[in-house]
């Protein structure tokens, strides 16, 4: 990933933002400016996760990459193409804090959904279905309702319904913010090893630095409002990640990196960051 020099995007690029702000409610008395100038390249297979304080922009820029926004200024493209080209040709999948799984809906039902917007015939559209099952690890849970499902249980399903049409870009906003610590160690383990097996790329929202230094290869550092990009840290933690890599001094180190980063972020805008999560 490098700042984009102009706003056409790198051909190779998943995602290309070039000058991009957003204000919301531009001119009113209550208006935003909650991004501003943002440049950023993501390259096929990344994993980048987006931290900085609440309120800093990190879902307005998620949104905008998913076009569910349109910038006040500058471009987003999505490979290759404008993010509205890249939304209509149905090139990514999503999944937020809430699992947004349809409760009327079995779990097979829930992941079948992308599948019958796009028109996938009955058979291909259960075979996939159960590769994704397979995949999540959930092969027995098909035919249960996701409120029979645990809150853990109900991300993984989020996230095989979010691929099951092999977008090549998974967009994540606090996916796993609802879930007690155990549980949320396991299903970060359990993405990274989906979306490895998937070739996803991902663009990861979280407030928690430990848990994004754990899952990325880049850690885009954001500042307090109107958020800008202050910092990307490569992360190498060398080989395969497990959980003794939570133990790894290269761990601390980055994690450490990190931190001072949105401490340097805070200082240049002036203002307390609150809201980040170190532990
Ligand atoms: N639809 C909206 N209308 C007006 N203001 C918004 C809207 N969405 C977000 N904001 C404002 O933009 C800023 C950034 O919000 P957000 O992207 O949700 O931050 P984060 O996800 O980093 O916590 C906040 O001040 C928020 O109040
Ligand atoms: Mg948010």
């Amino acid at each position: 990933m490098t700042a984009a020099a102009d706003s056409a995007p790198a051909p190779s690029a998943a995602v290309s933002v070039g000058r991009a702000s957003m204000v919301f409610n531009a001119g009113r008395v209550n208006e935003v400016a909650a991004l501003t100038d943002i440049e950023l390249d993501i390259q096929p297979r990344d994993f980048v996760s987006l931290i900085g304080p609440s309120g800093c922009g990190k879902s307005t820029l998620l949104r905008l990459i998913a076009n569910l926004l349109t910038p006040t200024s500058g471009e987003v493209f999505v490979n290759g193409k404008p993010a509205a080209q890249a939304r209509l040709d149905q090139d990514y999948g999503m999944a937020f804090q809430q699992s947004g799984l349809f409760e009327w809906r079995s779990v097979r039902k829930n992941i079948e959904l992308p599948l019958e917007l796009k028109g996938w015939a009955k058979q291909r559209r259960a075979d996939r279905a159960n590769e994704m099952l397979e995949l999540v690890q959930l092969p027995e849970f098909g035919d249960h309702r996701p409120w029979e499902l645990s809150g853990g249980m109900q991300q993984r399903i989020a996230i095989a319904r979010a691929l099951a049409a092999h977008p090549p870009l998974l967009l994540m906003d606090e996916p796993f913010g609802a879930l007690d610590e155990m549980t949320r160690e396991h299903m970060q383990a359990e993405l990274l090893r989906i979306c490895a097996a998937a070739e996803t790329t991902v663009v990861f929202v979280t407030h928690s630095i430990p848990e994004a230094v754990y899952l990325s290869n880049r850690v885009v550092v954001m500042s307090p409002r109107p958020g800008r990009i202050t910092d990307v840290i490569d992360v190498d933690l060398g080989g395969e990640r497990d959980e003794d890599t939570r133990e790894d001094d290269a761990f601390y180190a980055t994690i450490t990196q990190v931190r001072e980063a949105l401490r340097g972020a805070e200082h240049d805008s002036g203002q307390p960051v609150r809201g980040v999560d170190d532990r």
